[in-house]
């Protein structure tokens, strides 16, 4: 599996101790307050265990799996609902978690879906954030690791469903995904 990695972008050692901050941001951020954690599928997955993790606060967690309709490897930003949450959130203030914020269109129908649902609030928490992509205006309330326009793979980002079990991130060869 690892042939085709050029290099190691962000070490299993760099990952743990970014989302180890974060979630001591996050705890004192939601301190007293009804929290639910998204998890996006399946990217997030890692991401989103890891950071539960460090997290020192009674929450509650859920998923939703999106999938956006055209090309397979570019946002349409037309985005459907394969999975959706199991029960109302009016109640709760949402974290959405994410591998990576990319074109942002994901995100961009997700946050405006969830808000049309009246929670009460909703915010996001990404791994990396490749602002360079962006074709709609969406931050990240909580980034990582901001990163260039290199085709990363692991800890959750596959190529092809592949690589999300890599405990770093890395950037895959071109020779691993002109060769299909
Ligand atoms: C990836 C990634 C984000 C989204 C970001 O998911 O996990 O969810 O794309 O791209 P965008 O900012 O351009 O919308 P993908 O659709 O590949 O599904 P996956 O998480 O199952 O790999
Ligand atoms: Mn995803
Ligand atoms: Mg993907």
């Amino acid at each position: 599996m690892e042939e085709y990695i050029a290099k190691v972008l962000i070490s299993r050692e760099e990952l743990a101790k970014r989302v180890a901050e974060l979630g001591a941001e996050i705890t004192r951020d939601y301190a007293g307050k009804n929290l639910l954690v998204l998890g996006i599928l399946k990217g997030a997955v890692p991401f989103m265990s890891d950071l539960i993790r460090e997290i020192r606060l009674p929450l509650a967690y859920d998923f939703m799996a999106l999938s956006s309709y055209g090309a397979s490897t570019q946002s349409s930003g037309v985005v459907r609902i394969l999975k959706d949450l199991e029960r109302s959130v009016e109640d709760v203030h949402i974290l959405i978690t994410e591998d990576i914020v990319d074109t942002g269109l994901t995100l961009n129908y997700l946050i405006a879906n969830l808000k049309a649902r009246n929670p009460l609030s909703v915010k996001v928490a990404t791994l990396l954030d490749k602002a360079g992509r962006r074709k709609v205006e969406v931050s990240p309330d909580y980034n990582c690791f901001s990163i260039p326009d290199e085709f990363v793979v692991g800890y959750g980002l596959d190529f092809n469903e592949e690589y999300r079990n890599l405990p770093y991130i890395g950037v895959l060869k071109p020779e691993a995904y002109k060769s299909i």
